[in-house]
């Protein structure tokens, strides 16, 4: 990077006195974190927004509401800084739109449970039926919804912020005190790294995931975008947004990403599938040996060259291509977002898996350790 883009990149980031002093004499941007506040809830009271930036410029804000990815600066083929989530300026946004869990920890369960009914040692539990008459993303007031205690973090991989939140029996229907940490790390190496943990006191069901979207471009839609996914198979959905419980072949279907593909090459086919999502919104049976952290997808934005590769310990990934998106919403800097605005790469179990006996389970017991990762690697092509 020349000197004048780095001192741009610094005008953009806004960042303190030692990193701008670092800057000007040509040594490399110092990590750091930086602390702001960011409104009030009326429930919870004040809300913060930590920006996570490395050495390469690459900026990163979460807030205590939610945990929610506020904001995602990563830099183009040419090195210039762009914004490559969607989301609102201020909490307000958050707070008076229905914001469709924009860069949200979504918990205590990604995705829907049918009918927001399932069983668990011998008990049957009802959760609140939020949407198409089930339930979704942890029902009315889910994680991504409550103030989350924060911790900044440094570790020797980059910078980084500790959440927790300790979610009291019942809560929403759920059974056990559900204590949770998810630690956000910006790495040296351009990754968005999540480390989900959580513990119980009583037997329960658990699913944590991120709901980023990401525009690559950083603005219009997203169809342009090539994405590859690590799947052989999906579960497909019925009218009602449940997977049927079949793990289907991708092959020879528009769910086929095994090979780099635009993600509007297929969108509109007269396919069953994508007509009852409405575009892609759907569960991927990642391909992996064991549970180690491994490549679930990649994409890249041709113009600006961006690239994001997802890992994950996680067995599935719902691809959702922002259908709901109506262009009512004006998010960052007055953008209007247009269907397809965005995707989302949500790592996951499979949803509606207390209902579905041959899925992977979601059962947590006291004693037992919930942990997952999930990384987002940014880089140019
Ligand atoms: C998930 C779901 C979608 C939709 C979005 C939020 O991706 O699968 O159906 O509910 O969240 O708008």
């Amino acid at each position: 990077m020349n000197k004048l883009n780095r001192s741009l990149l610094l005008l953009m980031a806004g960042v303190g006195i030692g990193p701008v002093a670092a800057a000007v004499s040509g040594a490399p941007l110092q990590a750091h974190v930086r602390k702001q506040p960011f409104g009030a809830t009326a429930e919870k009271g004040p809300v913060e927004l930590y920006t996570l930036a490395n050495g390469n410029g690459v900026e990163i804000s979460i807030m205590t509401y939610g945990g929610i990815v506020v904001s995602i600066k990563v830099p183009d083929r040419q090195g210039k800084l762009g914004e490559v989530t969607l989301g609102y300026d201020s909490l307000d946004g958050y707070l008076k739109n229905n914001s469709p869990y924009f860069g949200t920890l979504v918990g205590r369960y990604a995705n829907r449970i049918a009918q927001g009914k399932f069983s668990l040692g011998g008990r049957d539990y009802r959760l609140a039926v939020n949407s198409f008459g089930s339930h979704l993303h942890g029902g009315n007031r889910g994680f991504d919804k409550v103030v989350w205690q924060a911790k900044e973090m440094r570790t020797p991989k980059g910078v980084g912020l500790k959440l927790q939140y300790v979610s009291p029996d019942g809560e929403e229907g759920y059974p056990g005190t559900l204590s949770v940490t998810v630690a956000y790390t910006l790495t040296n190496d351009n990754e968005l790294k999540i480390d989900y943990l959580a513990t119980t006191s009583k037997e329960t069901i658990v699913n944590l995931t991120n709901h980023a979207y990401f525009n690559l471009a950083g603005s219009g839609d997203i169809l342009k975008h090539e994405i590859m996914i690590n799947a052989d198979r999906f579960t497909p959905i019925s009218e009602a947004f449940i997977p049927t419980g079949e793990l289907r072949p991708v092959k020879g279907t528009p769910m086929d990403f095994s090979k780099p593909m635009a993600i509007g090459a297929r969108i509109g086919q007269k396919d069953e599938q994508l007509i009852r999502g409405n575009g892609y919104d759907h569960n991927f049976v990642l391909n992996r040996k064991d549970n180690s952290l491994s490549l679930a997808a990649r994409v890249e934005e041709p113009t600006s060259g961006r690239v994001l590769e997802v890992l994950t310990t996680e067995p599935g990934m719902q691809f959702y291509t922002g259908n709901f998106l109506d262009g009512t919403i004006k998010g960052k800097g007055g953008r209007v977002y247009p269907q397809r605005a965005g995707f989302c790469l949500e790592t996951q179990h499979f949803p509606d898996s207390p209902n579905k006996p041959n899925f992977p389970s979601t059962v947590l017991k006291p004693g037992q350790k919930y942990a997952t990762t999930t990384v987002y690697k940014f880089s140019t092509k």
